[in-house]
């Protein structure tokens, strides 16, 4: 089996929480896209009915329309459930995201949810936050380098690039990579948020309720 199935695996295995007339939060990246696809071809089926989503990206909304899923922007009627994929997952299911510049709608989607489900293949799993993947910072545009440097006082800051040109997010701000060191994640959370410039961290801590990681054999459930 390979990565590509395991991920398959874990994101469809996440609508069989979807029930008919749920609001559901759409999650960003190759894993999510699996849910997504899956809500579409039960929709399609008659399995599912009067599912509306709400999107975390342009990209996933866009997937999601392709696939019959009706949209809605987050508003304050809350969400019954979000879906999506992560970077990193600790124990007690504290996240790093973000590798798809995503991170901010991510936060703000599952936030308003009920119940949040990783979904992820089993090298998403770490004893701690940090320990293969850089925490995205999203930050503004303006002033980026000044913020750079801010950034410095916590580990090593690098402004995301693709193509030569720095990934510029849904929102119109940057991201910043920033390695760390430290094993206090919540608390760099809390400096990094009260650091001039910074929009929102890849850190998600507390919030999941549930992943479903995929292992070859088998797709685990993991609870907080
Ligand atoms: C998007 O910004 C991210 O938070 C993704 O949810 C995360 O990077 C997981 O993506 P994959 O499922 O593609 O690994």
């Amino acid at each position: 089996m390979g990565l590509e199935d395991l991920k398959e695996a874990a994101g469809r295995r996440a609508v069989d929480f979807v029930r008919s007339g749920m609001r559901v939060g759409l999650g960003t990246g190759s894993t999510a896209r699996y849910a997504i696809l899956e809500i579409g071809r039960r929709i399609a089926a008659g399995e599912l009915a009067n599912i509306v989503g709400v999107a975390t990206s342009v990209e996933s909304e866009s997937l999601a329309r392709e696939c019959g899923i009706a949209i809605e922007t987050l508003d304050a009627r809350p969400l019954d459930l979000a879906i999506d994929g992560a970077d990193e997952i600790a124990p007690h299911l504290d996240l790093v995201k973000g590798a798809g510049a995503a991170l901010l709608r991510e936060k703000l989607v599952a936030l308003a949810a009920r119940e949040f489900v990783v979904v992820a293949d089993h090298t998403k799993l770490v004893g701690r936050l940090g320990e293969k993947r850089a925490v995205p910072v999203e930050i503004v545009r303006f002033g980026f380098e000044s913020t750079l440097r801010r950034l410095a006082a916590f580990g090593a800051p690098e402004l995301r690039r693709q193509n030569d040109a720095p990934v510029v997010t849904d929102n119109g701000n940057l991201i910043a990579d920033l390695r760390f060191s430290t094993g206090d994640p919540a608390g760099l959370a809390g400096e990094l948020k009260l650091t001039a410039g910074v929009v929102e961290t890849g850190f998600f801590l507390g919030m999941a309720a549930r992943a479903l990681v995929a292992f070859p054999a088998e797709v685990r459930e993991l609870r907080r």
